[in-house]
């Protein structure tokens, strides 16, 4: 191994690189080897820590500018973390913890719901795609999701400026469609993270 390089995914104990797809591979490695160079290294690193950094602190801002105006929702998130934190006996929770706590999920939802970061996502077409009969998008074309609009839309989330995390409690997901939530994106782009703590498994596929 060259100084100053990393071999992709070896250190983590995950999967070699060639069981990567030929995309993902030579994007991080400029295509030359199963070695990542400093400043694609650097790069990585200066990405995550600006779209990490203030989206999270951005999501928690909101979260509590929300709690203070809604003292019901507060007291019932204070209910649900006391009662994990008799259970478990811990002052500080573990995110394998915090993670299955529904209310808690439903508040930090409801808050990427009313204060998305990106209020749309942007893609290319990269074929020619039949919407129906009257529209095909040409190969080429610059399209933009309008994310905020669908999380302002009634038909799935009634009263939208109004703060109601119970929107999400697991009875009541039936009523949102699939992709009319995007707060972290979809498909092959969305975010690295989650806010419940799971890492999206880029690297390998
Ligand atoms: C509340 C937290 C976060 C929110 C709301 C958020 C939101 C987003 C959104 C909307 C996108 C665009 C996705 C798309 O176009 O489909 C994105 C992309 C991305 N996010 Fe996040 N993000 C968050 C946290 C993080 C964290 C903690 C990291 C890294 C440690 C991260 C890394 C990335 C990266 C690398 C991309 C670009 C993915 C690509 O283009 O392939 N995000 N994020």
């Amino acid at each position: 191994m060259e100084t100053g390089a990393v071999v992709l995914g070896q250190e983590a104990g995950r999967a070699s690189p060639t069981t990567s797809t030929p995309r993902q591979h030579d994007l991080l490695t400029e295509g030359k080897s199963n070695e990542m160079s400093e400043d694609m290294l650097l790069a990585q690193a200066a990405a995550f820590l600006q779209a990490g950094f203030d989206t999270a602190a951005a999501t928690l801002t909101f979260l509590i500018y929300e709690l203070a105006y809604n003292p019901e929702a507060q007291d019932k998130l204070i209910k649900e973390l006391n009662e994990a934190k008799e259970k478990h006996g811990d002052d500080v929770m573990e995110i394998s913890v915090l993670s299955q706590l529904t209310y808690l999920n439903c508040v930090i939802d409801e808050s990427l719901r009313k204060y998305p970061h990106l209020g749309w996502l942007d893609r290319i077409a990269t074929v020619d795609y039949k919407i129906d009969d009257n529209l095909t998008i040409p190969a080429g074309t610059p399209v933009y999701v309008n994310a905020v609009g669908m999380h302002y839309d009634t038909e799935m989330y009634p009263e939208p400026d109004r703060f109601n995390p119970d929107r999400f409690l697991p009875e009541n997901a039936g009523c949102i469609k699939p992709f009319a939530f995007l707060p972290f994106g979809e498909g092959e782009k969305i975010a690295l993270y989650n806010v419940r703590g799971t890492f999206v498994p880029l690297w390998p596929p």
